[in-house]
């Protein structure tokens, strides 16, 4: 049986006009594997960047924040998270990590690799999606939610906004976020990383296809498809679509539902926002997070934030 949050997802997004599909739908296990591939690729400077800053400052981020739990929303393999425990094991503050995901392949690894590093951590792996569930009571306390990678850039504005609102009222005062946002750049560097030459982006984008196929009995052809990769410089974002070759239609009875494209009808898949540092504090602060650190260079940003009383 198919998630049923999948079948509300299709039929909300490709029912109508224009046609979307929620990014969280790309991280089957096929796809998660495929991004893992992306954040080794040279053009794909996000991760290196993020990694480089974490390094530099986790043990900072374990003494401002004190924290005795960390939950990481959307961790993926979890691979860049074992500098910021190492650091808050040096400190010897953290009993628990609870790594959250939608792929059970990504968070099996997750659990795997603390374990191995951190033999004596309590570790917790929740399979869930992170934009409508937040771990009501983690213990011990204070906790660190930790959302990296810039994936809060999936959000458009009015869903970033409450779920950063979520985040905070699911946090007590003295809990705090770190969360990593990509920042605006040159536009060729930004294209760059979302068009690889190699086609593993394209691939990652247009795995979303093959698994409608798999999991609603859906016919796309992934051929009838074609990656775009624009840069949508008003909303400053990266917005990553699929355009039909052909006027044709796609069948999904998982979904009930029959699909009519029009030769370069488009179906939006993610966006991926990028930051201005000052951007960031204030929409943390108008959520009731304050910055207490930003450990940035010219690509990419880690904010610290506690939340206030
Ligand atoms: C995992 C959402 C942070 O937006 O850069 C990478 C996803 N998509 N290449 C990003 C992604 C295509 C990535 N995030």
């Amino acid at each position: 049986m198919a998630d049923p949050q999948l079948i509300d997802d299709v039929r909300a997004g490709l029912g109508g006009q224009p046609k979307s599909l929620a990014p969280r739908w790309l991280y089957d296990d096929a796809g998660t594997a495929l991004f893992d591939e992306i954040t080794r690729l040279p053009e794909y400077y996000p991760t290196e960047a993020e990694r480089a800053l974490l390094a530099g400052s986790a043990a900072d981020v374990a003494e401002v924040s004190g924290a005795r739990a960390i939950v990481e929303l959307g961790s993926g393999t979890a691979d860049k998270t074992m500098t910021l425990l190492a650091a808050f094991d040096a400190a010897g503050l953290l009993t628990s990590y609870m790594p959250l995901d939608v792929s059970t392949e990504a968070l099996d690894r997750a659990a795997e690799r603390a374990l191995e590093r951190f033999p004596r951590l309590a570790v917790a792996p929740h399979l869930a999606d992170f934009s409508g569930y937040l771990p009501a009571a983690v213990d011990p306390q204070p906790r660190l939610v930790a959302f990296l990678g810039s994936t809060i850039g999936n959000f458009l504005p009015a869903e970033r906004r409450a779920f950063l609102e979520h985040v905070s009222a699911s946090l007590r005062p003295g809990d705090s976020l770190l969360l990593g946002t990509d920042l605006v750049k040159p536009v060729d560097r930004l294209v760059r990383a979302y068009d690889d030459p190699g086609g593993v982006t394209e691939r990652f984008i247009l795995n979303v296809l093959t698994m409608l196929n798999r999991e609603l009995g859906a016919d796309f052809q992934v051929d009838d498809f074609a990656y775009v990769p624009l840069w949508d410089a008003r909303n400053r974002r990266m917005d990553l679509r699929l355009r039909a070759r052909r006027s044709h239609q796609v069948r999904i009875p998982g979904a009930a539902l029959a699909v009519a494209f029009f030769e370069g009808e488009e179906i939006r898949v993610e966006v991926s926002t990028k930051f201005h540092l000052d951007e960031v504090g204030a929409e943390l602060k108008a959520v009731g997070l304050e910055p207490v650190r930003v450990y940035s260079d010219d690509d990419f940003a880690l904010t610290l934030a506690l939340r206030t009383p």
